[in-house]
């Protein structure tokens, strides 16, 4: 029985993928370099530094550590700069909704986000009181697709990794969440999100309640 969600944040509750795609997008091009939607596909749900790395790799530059990270500090600059505009609009559709539903089933939610922002974001949107656990990436040490982020989540639920779905819209988070032994929901795009027990393009699409009769 499915008793936990835990749920990424950027791309799953708030449309802040976008943001990300930008900021990287800027700081390719400062570097002299193109990055396009299929390059960013690898940056979704992986950590700031990581990202980093993937991105120097496709523009196939190489810099000491103190250099990536003023380029990672960069990159977070224009990102909070983007966010500072961030509004209700950015509420993925159903995703309030779902939230609301899963908390009357009495199903226990968590966040487990990559992101050092993610609180930022929560309380600018007024979206903390959904959530029994926050796990961002202030805590975790291991970016996804390491389990870390939902085996802490788990944990800080009390729940077993058995009893946990996890919502992601990047193939790295539902790795991470299939190498934590839970179930992986996908939201967005089959082709990005392999090995998710469903995908859907939205939660709007979903209830917590069919979900649950559906992985039963
Ligand atoms: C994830 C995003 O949620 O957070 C990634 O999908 C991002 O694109 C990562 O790199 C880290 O975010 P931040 O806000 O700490 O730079
Ligand atoms: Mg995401």
């Amino acid at each position: 029985m499915k008793t936990a969600f835990i749920f990424d944040l950027d791309g799953v509750i708030v449309d802040t993928a976008k943001y990300h795609y930008l900021a990287w997008q800027r700081l390719a091009a400062e570097m002299g370099f193109s990055f396009d939607e299929t390059d960013n596909e690898r940056l979704k749900g992986v950590g700031r530094m990581q990202a980093l790395d993937i991105l120097l790799e496709i523009g196939g530059l190489s810099f000491t550590e103190n250099h990536r990270i003023q380029l990672a500090q960069q990159k977070n600059t224009w990102y909070v700069e983007y966010l500072e505009t961030l509004n209700q609009d950015a509420v993925l559709p159903g995703a309030v909704d779902f939230l609301k539903k899963s908390r009357q089933l009495g199903l226990k939610t968590a966040l487990g986000s990559a992101s050092q922002n993610a609180s930022l974001i929560l309380k600018k949107l007024d979206l903390l009181p959904y959530f029994d656990a926050i796990v961002d990436g202030n805590i975790t040490t291991r970016a996804k697709p390491d389990p870390e982020v939902f085996v802490l989540g788990a944990k800080a639920l009390s729940e077993p990794p058995s009893n946990c779905v996890v919502f992601e819209d990047a193939q790295a988070g539902i790795d991470a969440a299939l190498n934590a032994g839970m179930t992986a929901v996908g939201v967005g795009f089959p082709d990005h999100l392999k090995g998710a027990a469903l995908v859907v393009p939205s939660l709007q699409v979903l209830t917590p309640q069919s979900l649950i009769l559906q992985l039963l």
